[in-house]
């Protein structure tokens, strides 16, 4: 079908959104970024994992966590037991935000704005999909799922529940074990994660 008859309105089901959201231009970062990378898995899926952004193997792929956080991210559901192929996959922000650093491209954080602005598709998202849990993966998910700041390594593991009934599962960014140095801690940091998984497959 033409671009043109795509409006916001054909939003009756994740395969439309997506579309729609491919022109979408309800805040700058559509600019710099090569494309709007959005949501993936099947609209029966009993939970969505929200990340924060696109990196850069995700803004070249059009596909979330394909990159380094997103392999670990694979391996660790794997080992809880979770299928990531039945789960739906997105992220707050769904266009790359970088500065040029040379010939890389730096990862740089969504702003409130640019957040709340890509509400409007997660919210959508949610409405679709209905799912029994949808995890918080860092800051930045809970922030756009809980509309306030939340100190995620403080409520790590909680579930908590929206005014609307939804239920958000809080824990760290996979990113944040990618960067610890010292093996020990990162053993350790990747042995929570697990838990957390495992404990957001007793909620599906
Ligand atoms: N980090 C995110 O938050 N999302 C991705 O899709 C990849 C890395």
């Amino acid at each position: 079908r033409p671009r043109a008859e795509l409006g916001e309105d054909n939003a009756g089901s994740i395969g439309g959104l997506r579309e729609a959201a491919e022109s979408c231009r309800r805040c700058p970062l559509w600019r710099d970024a090569t494309q709007t990378v959005f949501g993936e898995g099947p609209q029966s899926a009993e939970v969505i994992f929200v990340g924060e952004q696109p990196g850069d193997q995700e803004d070249l792929a059009g596909k979330p966590f394909v990159g380094p956080a997103g392999k670990i991210f694979d391996v660790i559901l794997n080992d809880a037991g979770v299928d990531r192929q039945k789960t739906y996959v997105t992220n707050a922000v769904k266009h790359f935000k970088f500065e040029p650093r040379g010939k890389r491209r730096i990862h740089s954080k969504p702003n409130a704005g640019e957040v709340q602005a890509c509400r409007w598709w997660l919210d959508r998202e949610i409405g679709l999909i209905k799912p029994d849990v949808v995890v918080a993966l860092g800051a930045t998910a809970a922030q756009s799922l809980l509309g306030k700041a939340v100190p995620v390594t403080k409520m790590r593991g909680q579930v908590i529940e929206r005014d609307d009934g939804l239920r958000v599962f809080i824990t760290i960014h996979p990113s944040f074990i990618l960067r610890i140095r010292e093996a020990a801690d990162k053993d350790a940091e990747r042995g929570r994660f697990l838990q957390d998984m495992k404990a957001v497959k007793s909620l599906m």
